[in-house]
């Protein structure tokens, strides 16, 4: 029997604070959710802002296979606004909630049992009228009455509903008590057969993955999960860990099989990492760039020996392949654009070619490449949407110490245009900035800056990462370079080019989520 995988990256994860997505980002995770094999990917919460249902219909659009899910408060007018926002999905679901609650009920819906058993009633009947596959949660379930969760779920079901979804929306409840909990719904509910049962575990007390496990074990049959774990609050069930504990442990989720393509998790990691702008934790399970590191002497002789010593998965299972020296100054294009595809991108001809070009600079001055500086030159090179109105770094000088204030000269090129201007700031990085702004004349305040070494070495790739605001948005942008000055300053670009460049087209329909889709995998 399969286990479905509904993924709420896009709705619960981007809820956390931090980690929003625009429109684009949205399509091009769901893209690659759709590419990982999720059974469902829940795209937002249509009612609560126009972005959101924009987000909604954008990704509805573009996916083929899973199901595209809108979550709505049980109430006719989130519905209504999801069913307009899903008419375009191949597989659509609404995804109505209430909580069961007496906390709930009391403290903040300020309805009777009775008067909640109704709303459930009402809405998925008014949300299966507009659509054949309705998902209902009892919100809080893991603290709800027993009996009544049941009353409650046997009302939903026999409304039309076709998942149940019982969310430890807190985070408060053991294993042992919420496997018990869904064993107990599965049994008593009458009608459970003509359901399929989900569960959806937040991580206030770090249970999340263990209480999904014990709720697959005592027989849901979906589990709600989020990429890396983000989420509201302490974040959901990590997806990776989920699905990766039910691949690796057979024996113990015996019959059980999924359809996430395993050897594409890291690359869906680094996505998410590259779109939100959180690193990922070196220590994170199955993605984390420690997870299959083996420091100790111990250890290392042990997994020479043999490998399950100490190794009870494989880096490649999850697509994380060994960090060897691959590419060097004598690498050709041909080496580069194989590696390209081992590690799992699919890029036009012409990316290709301004990607080798960077690579050619850099190997220039950096003596091993290895797949961790591919991956950073990549995913920092986003190709802006319209080439010839985005403003290229054609050189800069700094002038800095600590005895003087810093001043930068910086060149760029837009299409045949170059413009060169002198600023000075606090520190080169500054100074540098305020000549891109001074070139570009858009005002933009630099509200993040991060940077790091991509690798350990001492010749690392230096990587920056900018948040940009010019008071109507604010715009990422990331770079890479064996200099940290000019990452700083491609990093900048990288946001100004988003910044100038997003007023004219909004990805969403099917023909650019089709160009889109052909570089993802
Ligand atoms: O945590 C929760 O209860 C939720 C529901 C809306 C499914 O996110
Ligand atoms: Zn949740």
């Amino acid at each position: 029997m399969k286990l479905q995988f509904l993924d709420t990256t896009l709705r619960d994860g981007e809820q956390a604070p931090g980690y929003s997505m625009n429109l684009d980002e949205k399509v091009r995770m769901a893209l690659q959710l759709e590419a990982l094999g999720v059974d469902a990917v829940e795209s937002g919460f249509p009612a609560a802002s126009r972005l959101d249902s924009d987000c909604v219909r954008a990704v509805a659009a573009a996916l083929r296979t899973p199901a595209v899910v809108g979550l709505c408060r049980a109430r006719d007018a989130d519905i209504d606004r999801a069913a307009e926002a899903l008419a375009a999905a191949k597989r659509p679901r609404i995804h109505v909630f209430l909580a069961t609650s007496e906390l709930h009920l009391r403290e903040k819906l300020h309805i009777s049992r009775d008067e909640c058993l109704e709303a459930i009633r009402h809405a998925v009947t008014y949300a299966r009228n507009r659509c054949g596959d309705i998902e209902f949660s009892a919100e809080d379930a893991s603290r709800s009455d027993p009996d009544f969760l049941c009353r409650a779920v046997e009302t939903a079901i026999a409304a039309g509903a076709t998942t149940i979804n019982l969310p430890d929306t807190v985070g408060y409840a053991t294993p042992t008590e919420f496997g018990a909990m869904v064993a107990d719904v599965i049994r008593r509910v009458p009608n459970a057969g003509k359901a399929v049962f989900s569960v959806h575990c937040h991580d206030d007390l770090g249970m999340a993955v263990a209480n999904t496990l014990a709720g697959i074990a005592a027989g849901a049959r979906q589990a709600e999960c989020t990429i890396c774990g983000i989420g509201e609050r302490a974040g959901n069930a990590a997806l990776e860990e989920v699905a990766m504990a039910v691949a690796t442990r057979r024996d113990a989720f015996p019959g059980l099989s999924i359809g996430i393509v395993t050897q594409r998790i890291a690359k869906t990691a680094r996505i998410l990492a590259e779109i939100t702008g959180h690193r990922i934790p070196p220590d994170k399970a199955i993605v984390g760039r420690n997870a299959f590191a083996h420091e100790s002497g111990i250890h290392q002789h042990g997994v020479i020996s043999n490998a399950l010593t100490y190794q009870i998965m494989r880096p490649e299972d999850v697509g994380i392949n060994d960090e060897e020296i691959v590419l060097g100054r004598h690498s050709g294009r041909h080496a580069f654009e194989e590696r390209l595809t081992e590690l799992g991108y699919s890029l036009d001809p012409d990316r290709v070619g301004q990607l080798f070009e960077r690579f050619k600079g850099i190997a220039e001055r950096k003596k091993e490449i290895r797949d961790r500086d591919i991956v950073a030159l990549v995913e920092a090179s986003e190709t802006p949407r319209n080439q010839a109105e985005a403003w290229r770094l054609a050189s800069f000088v700094v002038n800095s110490g600590n005895a003087m204030v810093s001043t930068a000269c910086v060149t760029l090129r837009k299409g045949r245009r170059t413009a060169r201007e002198v600023a000075m700031g606090t520190g080169p990085v500054y100074a540098c900035v305020r000549a891109v702004e001074k070139i570009v004349k858009h005002p933009f305040v630099l509200e993040d800056y991060q940077l790091s070494a991509v690798t350990e070495r001492r010749d690392a790739l230096g990587e920056a990462r900018v948040l940009i605001s010019d008071g109507t948005g604010t715009y990422r942008g990331r770079g890479v370079s064996t200099d940290v000055i000019e990452a700083s300053i491609l990093a900048c670009l990288a946001g100004v080019n988003a910044m100038l460049g997003s007023a004219q087209s909004a990805l969403g329909t099917g023909a650019a989520a089709d160009a889109q889709r052909s570089a993802i995998k």
